[in-house]
């Protein structure tokens, strides 16, 4: 039954996100999106400062049903006229991702239909095909999410290699956790970016020294900002929150792209794609768009809604897996969630 429906036209997906604090469910047909739905847990978990697994876990479970049957409802189609159904199985956390995993074992079981396992890391670099349908590659991906950092080389549709990344902090991390110390609530990316218009770059953020050219280290950077709020609270001094958040982002943000053109550069790739939440940030869309353009490049972005979490990326990847893969990404009712996934 898989195998026929990599020649399917209309070959039409529904799949189900649930690996941190959104419940996303999406429908797909022939590569285009017909509904995309999120519900999200930020206000839920935003009293805590960051998100609680149990408390993501209970309202998936509280959720996904009802997110399901609105993107059903808004493509306008039933359940049984999906051809597949698609799950974020990894990377992300355990219980949350059980939630999304079990529901969807269950649809497929019950309607006898394949099920797709997707990896959430390789679903947040589809997104860009879903921004721009003409991205092709060979191309270099930037990795900016809440728990990962890295650069790669996407040599086809399901071939990566894996050039550098973070040896410490995710970037994603860091901005949130920069957010705290500056008492900016969760989630810390776009507090950031908010509290950083009008700063200035006052305050010094050293270049951290790392093994690879194309590695990254965060938390030297988040140390010294932490120690720079630090010593003016106890010097009983005003923090200037914007020019912290400026220097600290401008920062970030370059060190980021450099890493992506010089790659690029290296590998004879013309177009450098983001992924992962901390592309919505504007100064990184800003920073990346001008040294590539500088170096004759072209940079590419989801869009602000599908850099974050959401279930129109993890269609979009089932959607490769079936017409481009060997078939290994179908999965059995023996499927698991997994943690920790590697990317290649
Ligand atoms: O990709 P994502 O939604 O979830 C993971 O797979 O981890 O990324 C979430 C991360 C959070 O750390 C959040 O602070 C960051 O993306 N983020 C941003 C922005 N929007 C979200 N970081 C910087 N600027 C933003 N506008
Ligand atoms: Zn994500």
């Amino acid at each position: 039954m898989e195998n026929s429906l990599a020649e399917k036209k209309d070959l039409t997906i529904v799949a189900v996100e649930s690996s941190c604090d959104e419940t996303a469910c999406a429908v797909l047909r022939d590569g285009v999106i017909l509904s995309s739905v999120i519900s999200s847990q930020i206000e839920i978990h935003k009293a805590f400062g960051g998100v609680v697994p149990e408390i993501a876990s209970r309202n998936h479970v509280v959720n996904i049903e009802g997110v399901v049957n609105a993107a059903i409802e808004k493509a306008g189609i039933r359940l049984s006229d999906a051809d597949c159904f698609a799950v974020t199985y990894g990377a992300g956390l355990l219980g949350a991702l059980l939630v999304g995993v079990s529901y969807v074992k269950g649809l497929a079981f019950a309607l006898d239909k394949p099920l797709v396992k997707v990896n959430h890391i390789r679903g947040h670099l589809a997104a860009n095909y879903l921004a721009d349908p003409s991205l092709k590659p060979p191309y270099i991906g930037l990795i900016v999410s809440g728990g990962h950092t890295a650069v790669v080389r996407v040599r086809d549709y399901l071939s990566f290699e894996y050039l550098g990344g973070t040896m410490d902090d995710a970037v994603g991390e860091a901005f949130d956790k920069v957010a705290r110390t500056l008492s900016l609530p969760y989630p810390g990316g776009p507090e950031i970016e908010r509290a950083a218009k009008g700063g200035k770059p006052t305050v010094y953020i050293p270049e951290p020294k790392t093994k690879g050219e194309f590695d990254f280290s965060f938390s030297g950077i988040k140390t010294s900002v932490i120690n720079f709020v630090h010593g003016a609270r106890q010097r009983g001094e005003e923090i200037p929150v914007a020019d912290v958040a400026y220097s600290f982002q401008t920062a970030v943000c370059s060190m980021l792209s450099r890493a992506a053109v010089k790659a690029a550069k290296r590998y004879g790739c013309s177009d450098v794609a983001v992924a992962g939440g901390v592309g919505a940030n504007g100064c990184l869309r800003e920073t990346l768009s001008d040294l590539c353009l500088k170096n004759g490049l072209k940079a590419h972005f989801p869009t602000k809604q599908t850099c974050t979490d959401n279930a129109a990326m993890i269609a979009m990847e089932a959607y490769l897996q079936i017409r481009y893969g060997d078939g290994s990404a179908f999965a059995s009712d023996a499927l698991d969630a997994k943690a920790s996934l590697p990317l290649v």
